[in-house]
């Protein structure tokens, strides 16, 4: 029988690769990116030192990302994202600041979070803004969902922070339901509350487009639980 193929959180665009991008990603890639590893990714390899590391889930066109890593070189960032032209602007940025401590993923972050990153090997999850996902009948592409918050409490260390944000309020509540039910996840704001600190998020490209529809930005804080 055929496995079952998951609902994905995402649609392959095809976008369009500027001619930069495309030298980026040719000439970059080898450097930044990560291919899949034969069974679980060597992270102190893959940046030749251990650092706390930080994991961003769809991070678009990495703006937030980089602002990051800029500011924090004494830690290491791990991008995961599945559009290309997202993925030639990050190297673009990459490479005009000089960043050392950003790699790239260029897969469905489900399979990555599942099983690619070693159990607690996070200090950090970011997830901003992932694909709202408007209409009843696609809510179940959702990436917020219980199955992958349990692949996220296995990624993030005891103690390490699940940092999620959204505009779309009715996936606010499905964030903040689907993570305040987890045993393995304490929300830093009490159950049943968004954080009223954005903590230090960058503004995001996707974040803009939402206020200028007036919409309201919800950031959720989680601490992982230890055991
Ligand atoms: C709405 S955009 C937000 C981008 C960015 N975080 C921002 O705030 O501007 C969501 C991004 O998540 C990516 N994405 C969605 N599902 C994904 C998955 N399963 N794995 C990796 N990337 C995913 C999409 O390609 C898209 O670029």
């Amino acid at each position: 029988m055929e496995p079952r193929r998951r609902v994905r959180s995402f649609v392959r665009r095809a976008g369009r690769v500027t001619s930069a991008q495309a030298r980026a990603l040719a000439e970059l890639w080898p450097r930044f990116g990560v291919e899949t590893p034969e069974g679980q990714l060597d992270l102190q390899a893959l940046f030749g030192r251990d650092a706390p590391r930080i994991c961003e889930v769809g991070f678009g066109d990495g703006q937030a990302l980089a602002e990051l890593a800029l500011r924090q070189p004494e830690s290491d960032f791990i991008g995961i994202e599945v559009h290309e032209p997202g993925i030639g602007h990050l190297l673009l940025n990459i490479e005009r600041h000089g960043l050392q401590n950003v790699r790239i993923i260029r897969h469905d972050a489900t399979d990555v979070l599942e099983s690619w990153l070693p159990t607690g090997s996070l200090d950090r999850v970011h997830v901003f803004f992932p694909d709202p996902w408007p209409k009843k009948r696609h809510h179940k592409r959702r990436l917020i969902q219980p199955d992958f918050i349990g692949s996220l409490a296995r990624a993030i260390r005891p103690g390490g922070i699940l940092h999620m944000a959204t505009d779309w309020e009715p996936y606010a509540e499905q964030m903040r339901d689907v993570a305040d039910a987890s045993a393995q996840f304490d929300n830093l704001s009490g159950a049943g509350c968004y954080s009223g600190d954005r903590a230090d998020r960058p503004e995001t490209k996707f974040e803009r487009r939402g206020l200028r529809l007036g919409h309201e930005v919800r950031d959720l804080l989680y601490r992982r639980r230890a055991g």
